[in-house]
């Protein structure tokens, strides 16, 4: 008989996401631990180097990370080395720690797309606010305008979308100026994006965002609506979930004035509440299966 796997959710505020994995993951006879990352810790004294909250000598067979919490440079540090830690001693991270960097990093991201031609809109990340300002100044002499995103943001928060050269110093000192290439609903007076959730190169569910905002997020107040994918959305999203090796991921994507659709996200810790809410699919059971196939 096949023995049961132990399998640890990862997250520093166990949600809806986390209680539905677990459902699914129990219904698969799996042993199921929910821990955050901050309980874990590296232990020369242990048999394998590092401590788990009812882990002794063993290991589990897989983890799923939702969410890496909040922290000082050293404690986010610290946590990733814990996967780090966990990816070296063979355990299935899911997704895995390298997939969870380079999506986190909105600058990598945004390379890597660029870099593989899958298209992107254009983007600069300089640390001097004196460049910063010319790059903004460029685009104004163009008739176009920058986004400024947090590095390592979600959920819309701490965007601010500038018109003019009027750009302050934050504490971060980071500029990641992206040009604003979204074009708004003119009938409906409203901004609108894509959503779409990709499991191991499939489609699994996908929405339109829209708000009055110029910001789409649903956390921003947008309302999901659905819609019928088309096959350049579909190419698109599987090929960048594929540029960060995601075994699941959301992908966002805006139509620019030309028609063109553009990556502007990889998300490789998605949420999927609201998709939940589209689709007669059981989101968590599809994503659970598939972490368990990656369980030899
Ligand atoms: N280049 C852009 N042009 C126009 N709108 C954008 C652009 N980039 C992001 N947005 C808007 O801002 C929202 C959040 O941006 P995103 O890069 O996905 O960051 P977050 O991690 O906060 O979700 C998007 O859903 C979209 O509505
Ligand atoms: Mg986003």
């Amino acid at each position: 008989m096949k023995k049961n796997k132990n399998v640890i959710i990862f997250s520093d505020s166990h949600d809806w996401h986390s209680n539905q994995l677990k459902k699914e993951l129990k219904k698969l006879n799996c042993n199921v631990s929910c821990l955050s990352l901050d309980d874990c810790f590296i232990d020369t004294k242990r048999k394998k180097n590092i401590f788990i909250p009812g882990y002794k000598n063993n290991l589990p067979d897989g983890c799923i990370i939702r969410t890496i919490g909040k922290g000082t440079f050293q404690q986010i540090t610290r946590r990733l080395t814990i996967l780090h830690a966990l990816k070296k001693l063979r355990v299935v991270l899911f997704n895995d720690i390298n997939c969870i960097e380079k999506s986190t990093d909105k600058s990598m991201t945004t390379f890597l797309l660029s870099h593989k031609k899958i298209n992107t809109p254009d983007t600069w990340v300089p640390e001097k606010i004196k460049i910063a300002k010319n790059i903004l100044k460029k685009l104004n002499k163009e008739k176009n305008y920058a986004i400024w995103k947090p590095l390592f943001g979600s959920q819309g928060k701490g965007i601010k979308v500038i018109k003019n050269k009027k750009l302050k110093l934050n504490k971060e000192k980071v500029f990641y100026l992206q040009k604003f290439e979204n074009k708004k609903i003119k009938s409906k007076d409203t901004w609108q994006d894509f959503r779409i959730l990709v499991c191991n190169k499939k489609i699994i569910a996908s929405m339109i965002r829209e708000n009055k905002k110029k910001i789409t997020n649903i956390g921003q107040g947008a309302k999901p609506l659905s819609f019928r994918i088309n096959k350049e959305i579909k190419k698109i999203s599987i090929r960048a979930s594929k540029l960060v090796n995601a075994s699941y991921a959301g992908i966002d994507i805006i139509k620019d004035i030309n028609g063109n659709f553009k990556v502007i996200e990889i998300n490789s810790v998605p949420a999927w509440k609201t998709l939940q809410k589209l689709t007669k699919k059981n989101i968590a059971s599809i994503l659970v299966k598939e972490f368990l196939t990656k369980i030899k």
